[in-house]
């Protein structure tokens, strides 16, 4: 069985891959330092796979005891995903963000290296897009980033770029993933935001628990259907089979460096959202429109025609699966993972 350590694993993204791989066959090990992540997801995460799940709570920072962490595991690949991700923090802790997230990708590197780990999936954003000259974004469009949160993803992408071209037995695969939402069906494990989510779907639902007022619609007048943002948003289970296909793809192929969007092609209003998370709960959702988010975009989605080609990757669930699944996910567990 082939191992694969995923860091970040008990994040929201890393634990619903951790469980698309143990279903793939893999043997995937956390490393995570809890800091934004509940240590019951462990808990939660055998409970699903009925495995054990092995973990690690090593902060990737550390160099000698992530050194150690590889010296006993030898993985097959690493899946990188620990980082900071909230954006309006990282204007405001700028250094944090730049010594968290480039420190421990380049540990995590320096570890593969010395211990032969040869491919690595990369966490990246289709943040490093900025504002897009046309949608649906393509993986070859101009890259341009407008906060440290992005700056750091854009920066990673042109390290491992870098490596890549002096380290041709590598393999690495650059993920940018559009916007994540919903949870998986077991509702064990979710989007579990610490204090006020930033994020709209999260947001709505703390609205519909009774934890939040209303909802803030941040601004009408955009150039889309309906004037407010489009965006892309993808099943959360979705974009973790996305990694599995990643990880087989890059045991096939013979260059060192790939890069995919991971989105579902298409686009959704924040009305969209709201008014099917309105038939997922059968009620109508306290909202105003309120003045634009500074930094916002009219619309972003990709293109996920070169995933589907090259790893067979295409999104199964739709928005209404997707505010679903993300509802049941808060109804049955009304204070997060706790
Ligand atoms: N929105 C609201 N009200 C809210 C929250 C969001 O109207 O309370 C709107 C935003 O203006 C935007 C849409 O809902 O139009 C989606 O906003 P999110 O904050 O959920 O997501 P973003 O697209 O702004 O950002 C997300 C991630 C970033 C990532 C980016 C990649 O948070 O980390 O997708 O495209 F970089």
């Amino acid at each position: 069985m082939k191992k694969v350590l995923v860091t970040g694993g008990a994040g929201y993204i890393g634990s619903h891959t951790v469980v698309a791989l143990v279903e793939a066959g893999y043997e995937p090990i956390i490393v995570d330092n809890f800091y934004n992540a509940s240590p019951k997801v462990i808990d939660r995460l055998e409970l699903i796979t009925k495995k054990k799940i092995k973990c690690y709570n090593v902060d990737c920072c550390d160099a000698s005891k992530l050194d150690e962490v590889f010296k006993e595991v030898k993985p097959h690949a690493v899946i990188h995903f620990a980082g900071y991700k909230a954006v309006g923090e990282s204007v405001s802790k700028p250094l944090m963000y730049y010594d968290n997230n480039l420190t421990s990708l380049l540990k995590v590197l320096e570890c593969m290296v010395k211990y032969e780990v040869k491919n690595l999936v990369f966490s990246s954003s289709a943040t490093v897009y900025g504002d897009p000259k046309s949608v649906p974004i393509y993986e070859d469009f101009p890259l341009h980033v407008t906060n440290p949160y992005g700056r750091t993803k854009l920066m990673i992408e042109e390290i491992l770029t870098d490596f890549a071209k002096v380290n041709p037995d590598f393999r690495i695969a650059l993920l940018r993933y559009f916007n994540p939402i919903g949870a998986h069906e077991s509702h064990l494990i979710g989007e579990d935001p610490n204090g006020i989510p930033n994020n709209l779907v999260p947001y709505i639902t703390q609205v519909c628990i009774g934890k939040l007022a209303k909802l803030r619609v941040f601004g009408n007048d955009y150039k889309t259907h309906d004037g407010t943002g489009v965006r892309d948003y993808i099943h959360v289970c979705d974009l973790a089979l996305g990694h599995v296909l990643t990880l087989k793809r890059l045991d096939e192929v013979t260059d060192s460096l790939y890069i995919y969007n991971l989105g579902t092609g298409k686009g959704s209003s924040v009305l969209d959202v709201l008014h099917t998370m309105e038939k997922v709960v059968g009620h109508p959702i306290a909202h105003e429109i309120v003045a634009r988010r500074p930094g916002d975009i009219d619309a972003c989605y990709a293109s996920p025609e070169k995933a589907f080609k090259e790893l067979g990757f295409k999104a199964k669930y739709d928005l209404y699966d997707m505010c679903k699944s993300a509802w049941e996910f808060q109804e049955n567990n009304p204070d997060g993972i706790k």
